[in-house]
């Protein structure tokens, strides 16, 4: 009888920790504002921020060898594009948030571009790739993409 009790008990907690477990489910644990996109779209999102990626380790090479030609080449690829570049399926899906804090990544890494064609010292180019990446914490922080079916 003990142990059947014993047993009664075990059932019951599990089937509470399953309710538990249901309850916790419906409550997400990411709770970042959601950028509906379509497949296309977030391919897009990705491959733009690949390549923020890219520049960041080139830029970073570039500073640990001082040479500022590979820094400049490397934040060039992420410098704001020319509106005839722009993607026409991006057009209406970003909160101005989003956009603007894309926008000023891109600035970012323009001035980096200048900086180093300029042949600023390497400690300032640091500062301004370090004060750029406030802007990606900033984004990640606050959006996550989902898709739309
Ligand atoms: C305007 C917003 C925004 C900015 C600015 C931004 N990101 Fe992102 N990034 C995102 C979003 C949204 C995702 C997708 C997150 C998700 O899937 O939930 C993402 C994902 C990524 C990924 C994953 C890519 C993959 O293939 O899965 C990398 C790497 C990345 N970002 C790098 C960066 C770097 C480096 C910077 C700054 C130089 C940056 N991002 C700036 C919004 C941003």
């Amino acid at each position: 009888m003990k142990f059947l009790s014993s047993a009664f008990m075990l059932i019951t907690a599990n089937l509470s920790f399953n309710a538990g477990s249901a309850i916790a489910a419906e409550e997400p644990l990411d709770t970042r504002e959601v950028l509906l996109l379509t497949e296309e779209q977030r391919e897009h999102v990705l491959d733009e921020m690949n390549g923020f990626l890219s520049s960041v380790q080139g830029i970073i090479e570039g500073i640990a060898e001082n040479d500022l030609e590979i820094v400049a080449e490397a934040a060039a690829e992420s410098s704001p594009k020319k509106p005839g570049e722009m993607a026409g399926i991006m057009k209406g899906v970003r909160p101005l948030q989003f956009k603007s804090m894309g926008a000023e990544t891109r600035k970012g890494f323009l001035q980096i571009t200048e900086q180093a064609q300029s042949g600023a010292r390497t400690e300032e180019i640091a500062s301004t790739l370090h004060e750029t990446m406030n802007y990606c914490n900033a984004c990640h922080a606050t959006y996550q993409i989902q898709l739309k079916d």
